[in-house]
């Protein structure tokens, strides 16, 4: 029943092996809540009007796992090769990239650092805010703040490290205003019937969050993507992930890259 609303809401499609990590999940949530059994807690989620105990669940039921500078190579193929192209057909100065699963903020992050180092001086004369979404509201709080451990920012290199983040005390850096800024941060469930978005993008980033998906469900959910990019758009996914190469409308171009 839960597994049943998880999936038609969230698109999580609980696979055997990880019905136990839900149900170690849920036990924790139903001992903080004093519930006494799943159909009591479940009663509860469906009639709770205010959202905050759905979203208390999906803060629970997500997996969040990410880092600065995932997939490597995506950000160098981005750097030196998607940029390079695109930039110079975009008019009216208006980069539009969108991460479409940001969890706390590592990817975006690094989106903002690349896209700095490759714009240089130019930047100011450019509009080039990300938008990074996720549908869960706590990886999204610790976004904004972006606040990391010296230990995580490790995978990059010195210089990034020295340009792009402060010294907040012995064992956390927080990332410099001018590239927090540049990231807007937005709760969005990527199973959304209709994408809200005004204008399309020139590059998405939904990476890592479709092999919780079934099939029909990343189907669907890679036609939407192309259709809110622009043409000769990208789109970037997880190293793990694949699209059916039968049904897109999508180009391949390299493993994990796709263009409109
Ligand atoms: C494993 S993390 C991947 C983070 C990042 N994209 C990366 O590759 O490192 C997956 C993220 O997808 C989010 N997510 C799961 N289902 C979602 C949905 N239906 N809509 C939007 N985000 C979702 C989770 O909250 C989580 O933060």
């Amino acid at each position: 029943m839960l597994a049943d609303f998880i999936e038609s809401n969230y698109g999580i499609h609980m696979k055997e092996q990880k019905k136990t990590l839900l149900i170690s999940r849920l036990h924790k949530i139903l001992e903080e809540m004093g519930f006494d059994s799943f159909t009591q807690y479940f009663e509860f989620l469906i009639h709770d009007k205010s959202g905050k105990a759905v979203s208390a669940f999906v803060d629970k039921i997500t997996t969040n796992h990410t880092y600065f500078m995932r997939e490597a190579e995506h950000f160098s193929y981005l750097q030196d090769t998607v940029l390079p192209e695109i930039v110079p057909k975009i008019k009216g100065n208006d980069l539009r990239v969108w991460c479409a699963a940001s969890s706390t903020g590592e990817e975006p992050y690094t989106l903002a650092m690349i896209i700095d180092e490759y714009f240089g001086e130019r930047k100011c004369l450019w509009d080039t805010k990300i938008l990074a979404t996720d549908i869960s509201s706590a990886v999204l709080e610790t976004a904004k703040k972006g606040i990391y451990k010296n230990d995580a920012i490790d995978s990059l290199s010195k210089m990034r490290k020295l340009q792009y983040f402060k010294k907040i005390d012995t064992d956390n850096s927080i990332v410099i205003d001018r590239i927090r800024n540049e990231v807007i941060y937005r709760k969005f469930n990527l199973m959304e019937p209709e994408f809200p978005f005004k204008k399309k993008f020139h590059v998405i980033f939904c990476r890592n969050v479709m092999i919780y998906f079934d099939a029909p469900t990343k189907d669907r959910l890679v036609e939407k993507l192309y259709d809110c990019l622009e043409d000769g758009g990208y789109l970037f996914i997880g190293h793990s992930e694949s699209i059916n190469k039968i049904s897109t409308r999508f180009k391949y171009i390299r493993p994990a890259v796709y263009k409109k």
